[in-house]
């Protein structure tokens, strides 16, 4: 090769043309409208044009979370939030149940011991959700009533598994159990269907950079009448997090501290935009997406990593690496070749699995794109595959009468 030709092969590998591919379980894709809401002119946050836009997110918040209580919203990641829940809740000491579904609950699990609370770890594969019944015993054996909080994990995004939130409700009223539930909503809030109100969720945590379609930067309760009166008895030390300050200027739309002004401008756009698609049929759409995307996964040979089909998540699917191939490498070389970003695995799945993230603003071409390109590596990488199956198998979802008849039926069972 001469070196003039090196260079342009090497140009020709380097420069990107078209959009590139973020398949990853958030961030998720940012939508145009969403984008050119963020890049307006930043105003004053205490004035009432700003407070005007505020109460608008906030009250689309509120419709997402489905719920009629309170909504606070942190500049923060989903992780200060976490914090959040735990430190308006709790007191030093006190004993909150939780869920080992995977590496973000043990992250929760890791955050609540440093912050001084007793936690009981209900062991788990990181192949399953919660299992209600597991917790139903815990809560039976408590007769003193020492747990505070039963803390769960809607869907486990380092596995792909949704955990039945309705379940562990039931559980806990049959036991008549006076825990609150606190719940981390963090990969499903806008893609997967959920109800605080209705699942009687006291706390539930999540973020702006997954189905709500944003950058990463604002963190997000929805709070029970309940919640707000274990925080008047709460003696957990807190400050930026706490709940009065957020709440005391809520109808007037102002915030104790800056808020994330344009982020805010940009969660306003995006409520509108799910409100405008209604949520059932945003649930009907991340649900034909989670099993196109489990139709090619099987029709590929490969395993998917949750092990319950009722528990399957519908913003991402995890994927066991046929032995022998390393996940990691596997991703790095979808993206030099592809410009098409998977998600890792994570704590004790690294190097184990990938994810494909299909929540957010995605539509069918999208998803077929980025499964088509995990295709060719794959068929590129040795991993042996029947070339165009996984992407046929995903194109049932949606293709011919038959299929339009299926994709309503699964839109209707969401
Ligand atoms: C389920 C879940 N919980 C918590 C977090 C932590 O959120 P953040 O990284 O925004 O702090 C994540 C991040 O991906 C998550 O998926």
């Amino acid at each position: 090769m001469t070196l003039m030709t090196r260079e342009y092969y090497t140009l020709w590998m380097t420069i990107r043309r078209g959009r590139h591919f973020l398949q990853i379980p958030g961030p998720t894709n940012v939508p145009d409208r969403v984008l050119r809401a963020l890049a307006q002119p930043t105003i004053d946050h205490r004035g009432q044009e700003f407070a005007r836009i505020a109460r608008e997110a906030i009250d689309g918040v509120k419709l997402v979370f489905q719920t009629e209580g309170d909504a606070v919203i942190y500049p923060s990641s989903g992780t200060g939030a976490w914090e959040a829940a735990l430190v308006n809740t709790l007191s030093p000491g006190d004993k909150v149940l939780m869920v080992e579904t995977g590496h973000f609950a043990t992250l929760w699990r890791n955050m609540a011991t440093r912050l001084g609370l007793s936690v009981d770890f209900v062991p788990g594969d990181w192949r399953h959700g919660v299992d209600a019944g597991a917790v139903a015993q815990r809560l039976a054996d408590d007769h003193g009533g020492a747990i505070k909080a039963v803390a769960i994990v809607h869907n486990e995004t380092s596995t792909g598994v949704a955990s039945r939130v309705a379940d562990v409700r039931r559980a806990m009223d049959e036991r008549r159990h006076g825990a609150l539930l606190i719940v981390d909503a963090i990969s499903s809030l806008g893609s997967i269907d959920y109800r605080h109100d209705e699942w009687g969720v006291d706390v539930t945590v999540s973020c702006s950079q997954k189905g709500l379609m944003l950058p990463p930067g604002l963190g997000l309760h929805a709070i029970s009448a309940k919640a707000r009166r274990a925080a008047k008895a709460s003696r957990m030390p807190r400050a930026y997090w706490d709940w009065d300050a957020m709440l005391a200027d809520k109808a007037a739309g102002f915030f104790p501290y800056t808020p994330s002004t344009n982020l805010i401008y940009g969660l306003k756009e995006a409520v509108r935009m799910l409100a405008e698609e209604t949520l059932p049929k945003v649930f009907a759409r991340h649900r034909r997406f989670g099993e196109a995307t489990r139709r090619a996964v099987r029709a590929w040979g490969l395993e998917i990593l949750c092990g319950n089909p009722d528990e399957y998540s519908d913003s991402l699917t995890a994927i066991v690496m046929p032995d022998g191939h390393d996940a990691d490498t596997f991703r790095r070389k979808v993206l030099e070749r592809f410009d098409l970003s998977l998600g890792t695995g994570l704590g004790r799945l690294a190097g184990k699995v990938f994810r494909i993230g299909h929540l957010g603003d995605l539509n069918e071409l999208m998803l077929l794109g980025a499964l088509g390109g995990v295709e060719m590596a794959m068929l590129d990488n040795g991993i042996e595959i029947v070339p165009g199956s996984g992407v046929a198998a995903a194109q049932t979802v949606w293709r011919g009468r038959k299929a339009l008849a299926e994709a309503e039926a699964i839109s209707l069972a969401a």
